[in-house]
């Protein structure tokens, strides 16, 4: 069945987040349809949901799987001008926060974070997050796209072994619609509250679910001619939403997901 937006807006408590739904059937991707809204002023919080993505846009370049039908693919604009731009990393993982909470509160099942911000549950990943900033008519916005795999019942060959969903792991079939309203909901809470910089308490809330801390990660720096492959273990997140690393001689390294290339996470 497709997404009802009238159920959506049924379970929805919030001022701005998702107060206006644009319910697609195809598109390339939602986060190219939210930059193309923003340039004709669309209201802040407002949300678009494609039943199928033929271009779905993953992190670090990668494409992005979903199922027609059966996924959630969907984008908000979110109007950053107040944002400091260092803090703006953390905005990602306030989401994965989010969602996390919300999947947490309609499936009863629980869910993990894998920095930045992959959702895992019994160690698969169920949900990807990419959240793009953008300038458009002098104004600074964030497109903030969630991919959930909801009620998929199989995976391409090569996800097999990595992905699940809802359905997989709940063993029933779930409502789409109160998934959605569920992370508005709790993403505008989070929300006012990184606006008010209590950035302390989202970053304690992301790490007690992070599954990253104590890793192995190997890792090249972005922005120098310097390519060694670098080690260390993730010790901590930073307040600005950094992994901090440290190294066999003890030596510190601040990696921001969108600073720093990480080749790989040893699990
Ligand atoms: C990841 O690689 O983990 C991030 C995946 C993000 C996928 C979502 S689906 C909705 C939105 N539109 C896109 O093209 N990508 C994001």
């Amino acid at each position: 069945m497709n997404i009802d937006r009238k159920l959506i807006q049924k379970g929805l408590k919030t001022d701005f987040m998702g107060r206006k739904i644009l319910i697609l059937d195809k598109t390339g991707s939602t986060n190219l349809e939210v930059k193309k809204m923003a340039r004709n002023k669309e209201q802040d919080g407002t949300l678009i949901i494609a039943e199928e993505q033929s271009k779905g846009k993953g992190q670090l370049g990668r494409s992005w799987f979903s199922s027609k039908g059966e996924s959630i693919s969907m984008s908000l604009l979110v109007y950053a001008d107040e944002i400091r731009n260092e803090i703006l990393p953390t905005l990602s993982l306030a989401v994965g926060l989010a969602v996390s909470e919300a999947l947490e509160s309609v499936t009863k099942k629980k869910f993990d974070l894998k920095w930045p911000n992959d959702i895992l549950v019994n160690g698969m990943k169920v949900c990807g997050i990419l959240c793009e900033k953008f300038i458009a008519l002098e104004r600074k916005f964030v497109v903030v796209g969630i991919g959930i795999n909801v009620n998929n019942r199989e995976f391409p060959e090569d996800l097999k072994n990595t992905a699940t969903s809802l359905f997989i792991v709940g063993g029933r079939l779930f409502s789409r619609e109160m998934i959605i309203s569920s992370i508005l909901n709790k993403f505008e809470q989070i929300y006012y509250k990184f606006y008010k910089n209590e950035i302390k308490n989202i970053i304690d809330k992301y790490k007690s679910r992070c599954i990253s801390i104590g890793k192995n990660i190997e890792f090249v720096k972005n922005g120098t001619n310097d390519k060694t492959k670098n080690t260390g273990t993730i010790s901590d997140i930073s307040c600005l939403g950094e992994i901090i690393v440290i190294d066999k001689n003890g030596d510190k390294t601040y990696l921001n997901s969108s600073q720093s290339i990480l080749k790989s996470v040893i699990f």
